[in-house]
């Protein structure tokens, strides 16, 4: 399920998005009509002053009365009186249309705001809900730039452009009916010429659909380029490849720049051709309106009246022409956006779940058969039944497929075939949740949140006491770690836990774990980053919290696994051996045996060095 290749198919179905986006919009829909309605008579409004400017021109200009009527009663305003009224009226009316502006801003920047957000919000819940190989699959960079820039740019513009849409709209219908009103001739050579203008904007729907997903995957490449610049900056330093790394963000960016001049260079002749074309209505209307005028057939208010009102059509028209083409790009994002909603877990629950409460009896691996490929098998037909409270240690060369063994019993990832069962119900029948929290796992490699180290140890519990908490600390032999921060065990750790050694962090994780008090337990490469006093002293406190516990262990120091119930021996996604320490290194030519005389060939040689004292304690 590759992000880049689920691209904006859509966009142009209108319907579909409609559909997809009425539940955002439908919390909001009050405050969106009062915006439409204020937006109504302020796109009007300009009409009202070019209206202004025929009795001005007419009556107050040439003295005469300016003779109307309002709900069939007749009035009449002297020239003079026209003078004083109408440029009073006219800022009168710019106050006005101001209040109404402010309000139409705020409510539409309230809306829009609200819409993304739920929008950010439900996006987020599925993807927190992602199984692991779908991050596997997709970097950082593309998941940034389709979670958080897509709907940034797609809701966030969508109620702002529908607004100057809308403002714009009826801005130009009040200026049309103000050139009817001032002479219908005039007025249909004018509508003529602007409809002709608009044809270019459909023109580009598809180019800039395309330009649009390519930046897409762009944007979450230099994102992505980010990332990695944060993360392996050690790694950049340490090889000095500073001017590598500059290199391939230049050419990123460099894509980018050409991407979005292809676009301007095919996209950039609309607007002046738009101007081109109205510039021909312009001197039409100007020349046939002077004969209009010569041969008495509108007055010469009229005639300014209708000029006013073309000259300030050409705003309003501009702007929904941009607006066109700005939600072509909002299309393309929504498309994006709603094509996510659509994505779904592979790692699913059944209809009615079983809910797992404890281990009773035993975990079953049956002819279990998983490949993260297809057709390149990682574990083959594995079987293996642990019973509860069996301390299992799995050993094997690196890549012979430990950790995903471990890994599919949370779920992580599914199984092609086989089953695996805990207390004979497949793991596939029972709740996620009570699954998991089944389980207490400490990787290698173990992710802290940038939070204090209190807060990351009870997230295996936030109702723990104080007394749970400590012993968790107290067990995992982190007392004097914490005592040597600056705020204790509230000290902040920084974004991935740098600002800790990987053995503190390793001890932080076995809190967690503890804490969890979970009935089976995966240390998977646990304590593989602490050094022999610490794993000492954490393995004898691990033991008692392990008693009575099903516990799966990964190590490949193997001084740490010889006390295990069964060690396991896996090879290239098979198990080879099984047996306790006792019987394995009995068997003279045994993997574990190997495996096992390699390492003690190495303490013994590390022994002739001083420094083997500090390891051997
Ligand atoms: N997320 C993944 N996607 C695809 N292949 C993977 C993934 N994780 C592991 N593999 C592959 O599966 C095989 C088994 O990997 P696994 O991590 O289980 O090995 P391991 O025995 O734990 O090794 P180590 O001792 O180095 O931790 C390896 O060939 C590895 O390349
Ligand atoms: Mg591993």
């Amino acid at each position: 399920m590759k992000l880049k290749k689920t691209a904006a198919s859509n966009s142009f179905n209108y319907i579909w998005l409609l559909r997809k986006i009425f539940p955002y919009i439908k919390p909001c829909l009050n405050r969106i009509l009062i915006n439409f309605l204020i937006a109504l008579p302020l796109g009007l409004l300009d009409g009202v002053s070019a209206f202004a400017i025929k009795p001005y021109i007419d009556c107050a200009i040439n003295e005469n009365d300016f003779k109307f009527q309002i709900f069939g009663r007749n009035f009449v305003l002297t020239g003079l009186e026209i003078t004083y009224i109408l440029p009073i009226g006219i800022v009168l009316f710019a106050t006005f249309q101001g209040i109404l502006r402010y309000l139409n801003s705020y409510i539409s920047s309230w809306t829009s705001r609200k819409i993304t957000n739920n929008i950010k919000s439900d996006l987020y819940e599925q993807l927190i809900h992602m199984h692991p190989k779908f991050f596997d699959e997709n970097s950082s960079g593309i998941i940034v730039s389709r979670y958080i820039n897509d709907p940034n740019t797609a809701s966030n513009g969508i109620i702002e452009q529908l607004k100057t849409m809308i403002t714009s709209l009826f801005g130009s219908i009040g200026l049309i009916a103000v050139m009817l009103y001032s002479s219908a001739k005039l007025a249909i050579i004018g509508i003529f010429v602007l409809c002709a203008a608009f044809i270019p904007v459909l023109l580009l729907r598809k180019r800039i659909k395309d330009a649009s997903n390519k930046n897409m995957i762009i944007n979450g490449n230099i994102i992505g380029h980010i990332n990695q610049t944060h993360g392996g900056n050690k790694v950049i330093a340490s090889y000095s490849i500073q001017h590598k790394q500059k290199y391939d963000f230049n050419e990123e960016i460099q894509k980018a720049f050409n991407i979005n001049m292809s676009l301007t260079k095919r996209t950039a002749w609309m607007s002046p051709l738009m101007h081109l074309i109205a510039s021909f209505g312009i001197a039409i209307v100007l020349w046939y309106g002077t004969f209009l005028v010569n041969s008495n057939q509108i007055t010469t208010g009229s005639f300014a009246s209708f000029i006013a009102s073309l000259l300030l059509l050409y705003k309003p028209v501009k702007t929904l022409g941009n607006t066109m083409t700005n939600m072509q790009k909002i299309f393309v994002a929504l498309g994006r956006v709603f094509e996510l909603f659509g994505l779904e877990s592979e790692i699913n629950e059944i209809k009615n779940p079983v809910t797992l409460s404890d281990l009773n009896h035993s975990i079953k691996f049956c002819n279990v058969v998983f490949e993260y490929d297809n057709n390149r098998p990682v574990l083959k037909n594995i079987n293996l039944e642990i019973k509860k409270g069996e301390t299992v240690a799995i050993v094997g060369s690196s890549g012979s497929g430990k950790s995903t063994l471990v890994n599919l019993l949370p779920r992580f990832y599914d199984i092609k075939s086989g089953s695996i069962t805990i207390d004979d119900v497949d793991i596939r029948n029972i709740t996620l949740n009570s699954l998991r929290n089944n389980i207490a796992m400490v990787f290698q490699d173990n992710f802290l949140f940038s939070k204090s180290i209190k807060e990351n140890i009870l997230l295996a519990k936030p109702d723990a006491s104080d007394d749970e908490l400590f012993l968790a600390i107290h067990s995992a032999n982190l007392f004097d770690v914490i005592s040597n921060l600056p705020d204790g065990i509230d000290t902040i750790i920084s974004e991935r836990g740098l600002t800790l050694s990987g053995g503190e962090r390793q001890r932080i994780a076995i809190a967690r774990a503890i804490l969890k008090n979970a009935p089976i337990v995966i240390l998977d490469e646990a304590t593989s980053a602490l050094d022999n006093k610490s794993e000492a002293m954490v393995q004898k406190a691990m033991a008692n919290l392990m008693k009575d516990k099903t516990v799966f262990i990964i190590a490949h120091r193997l001084s740490t696994i010889q006390n295990a119930d069964r060690i396991i021996v896996l090879e290239d996604g098979r198990i080879i051996e099984t047996g306790c320490h006792n019987e394995l290194t009995k068997v003279g030519n045994s993997r574990y045996r190997m495996l096992y005389e390699m390492q003690f060939q190495n303490i013994k040689t590390l022994s002739r060095n001083p420094l083997a004292d500090e390891f051997t304690k």
